[in-house]
C-alpha cells in the first residue's frame, strides 16, 4: 500500500517524526517536501535530529504570496502523483502545503488522508482556517485529534471517514521528551536556570502583519521583569526590523531552534507565551502554563482545562498573565493516550479493504 505524504512547514516535519517511523513498518511511504520552509533551522535540522526519512521529492517552491505558492505546489505535486500513482495522499494540519496536496490528490481521485482534521478557530480571515476547511471537505479519511474536532466536522455535514485517533503531537512528545533531556544542552548553552525564564514564540500572520498588534505584544513583553527566551521565526524577525520595534534587554532573541532544544526549553520554562498551535498543545502536554497571543484558539480543551489563557495582543493582559496566571487544576486526557499513529494505521488498512 503506497502513501505519498506531503510535507512543507516546520510543524509538519515534527508530526511526520512521530508518524513515519511507524508507517515504515506497515506501508510504502514516499515523502514529498514542498520547500515552503527551507532555511536549515526551519527544515533540515528536523530531518537530521528526528531521523525522518529523506524526501524522495524536493519541490523547492519557497516563499511567495498565497496564490503563487499554493498554485506552484499544486502543479508540482500533480506531477509527482502522476509518476507515483499512490493509493493515498496524506497531509498534515493547515498550511498552504496541506491544501495544495489535498487539492492535487482530490482532483486525481486519490483518497486524501487528513491528519489533524476538524480543527476550527471560526475565524475565516486566518489562512489556516481556509486551508483546514477546504482540506477537510475533500478528504476521505479524517483523523481528528479531539472530540471537539469530530463535532466540528459533523456540524459541517461531514459524516463519513471520521475517526477520533488522538493527537500525533502527543505521541511525539511522549517519545521525545526524555531524548531531549539527554541530548539537548540548550539550558547550559544559554545560561538559563530551570523554571526561571519564560519561553516565547510569535509567528502567526495576524500578529506579524499588523504593526499595532506586534508593537503591543512587544510592549507587553518589554514591561515584565522576567527573563524571556524568544526563538524568532524568520517572518517575525522581518517585521520586527521593518516596524523598528525595540526589544528589552531581558528578552533573549535567538534563531529558530531544533525540536529537541525546543522541547527542552518548554519543559524547563516557568511559563510559555505563544501564538503557535503546536506550542499551545506542547505546553499543555508538559503542564506548563500557556499564555496565548490570540483572540481565539482551535485547541479549546487547553483553555477549558484552565492551562491556557487567551490574551490576544493586549499589552496589559500579556503583562498581567505573565505575572499572575498560575493554573492548579488537573488537566483532562483530551488528546488521546499516545497511540494515535497505531490507530491511524489500522483505519487506513481497513479503508483499503472496504
Ligand atoms: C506557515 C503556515 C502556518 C504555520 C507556520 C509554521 C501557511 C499559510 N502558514 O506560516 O500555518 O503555523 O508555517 O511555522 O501555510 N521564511 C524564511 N525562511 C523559511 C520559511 C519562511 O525566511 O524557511 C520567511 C519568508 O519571508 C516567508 C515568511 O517567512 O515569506 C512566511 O513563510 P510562510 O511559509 O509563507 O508562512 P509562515 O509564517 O511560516
Ligand atoms: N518549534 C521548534 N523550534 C522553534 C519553534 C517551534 O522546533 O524554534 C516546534 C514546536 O515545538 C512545535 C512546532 O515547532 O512542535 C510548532 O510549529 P510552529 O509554531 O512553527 O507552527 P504551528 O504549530 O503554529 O502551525
Amino acid at each position: 500500500l503506497k502513501i505519498v505524504t506531503i510535507l512543507g512547514a516546520r510543524p509538519q516535519f515534527i508530526k511526520a517524526a512521530a508518524v513515519s517511523s511507524l508507517f515504515k513498518e506497515n506501508f510504502d511511504e514516499i515523502l514529498v517536501h514542498t520547500g515552503q520552509h527551507y532555511d536549515s533551522n526551519m527544515s533540515d535540522v528536523f530531518f537530521q535530529e528526528l531521523e525522518i526519512p529523506k524526501p524522495k521529492y524536493q519541490l523547492n517552491i519557497g516563499s511567495g504570496s498565497h496564490g503563487a505558492m499554493t498554485g506552484a505546489m499544486l502543479i508540482a505535486i500533480e506531477k509527482v502523483l502522476i509518476e507515483e500513482k499512490p493509493d493515498f495522499v496524506l497531509v498534515y494540519g493547515d498550511t498552504n502545503s496541506t491544501l495544495a496536496g489535498a487539492l492535487a490528490a482530490s482532483k486525481m481521485l486519490i483518497p486524501v488522508i487528513h491528519v489533524e482534521a476538524g480543527l476550527r478557530s471560526f475565524n475565516k480571515t486566518m489562512p489556516e482556517e481556509q486551508n483546514r476547511i477546504l482540506t477537510d471537505h475533500v478528504s476521505e479519511l479524517l483523523f481528528a485529534p479531539t472530540q471537539t474536532a469530530i463535532q466540528n466536522l459533523q456540524n459541517e455535514g461531514i459524516k463519513k471517514g471520521l475517526h477520533l485517533v488522538g493527537d500525533v503531537m502527543y505521541d511525539g512528545i511522549l517519545h521525545f521528551t526524555e531524548i531531549a533531556k539527554k541530548k539537548s544542552t540548550i539550558i547550559q548553552d544559554l545560561n538559563l536556570l530551570e523554571k526561571q525564564f519564560i519561553l516565547c514564540t510569535i509567528h502567526r500572520a495576524e500578529n506579524t502583519n499588523d504593526m499595532n498588534r506586534l508593537q503591543s505584544i512587544f510592549n507587553g513583553l518589554n514591561a515584565v521583569n522576567e527573563k524571556i527566551v524568544l526563538p524568532l521565526h524568520p517572518r517575525t524577525l522581518k517585521y520586527v526590523q521593518e516596524y523598528g520595534i525595540s526589544i528589552g534587554e531581558h528578552i533573549l532573541i535567538i534563531e529558530p531552534i531544533g525540536y529537541l532544544d525546543m522541547v527542552r526549553l518548554e519543559s524547563a520554562a516557568k511559563k510559555i507565551v505563544t501564538d503557535s498551535g503546536g506550542v499551545q498543545k506542547e505546553a499543555f502536554f508538559l503542564k506548563i502554563p500557556c499564555i496565548t497571543l490570540r483572540d481565539e484558539t482551535e485547541w479549546v480543551e487547553t483553555v477549558q482545562d484552565g492551562w491556557n489563557i487567551l490574551v490576544g495582543a493586549n499589552e496589559k493582559h500579556i503583562q498581567e498573565a505573565i505575572l499572575t496566571f498560575n493554573p492548579t487544576t488537573i488537566p483532562t486526557n483530551s488528546f488521546g493516550d499516545g497511540n494515535s499513529v497505531h490507530r491511524m494505521i489500522e483505519w487506513i488498512k481497513q479503508y483499503q479493504l472496504s
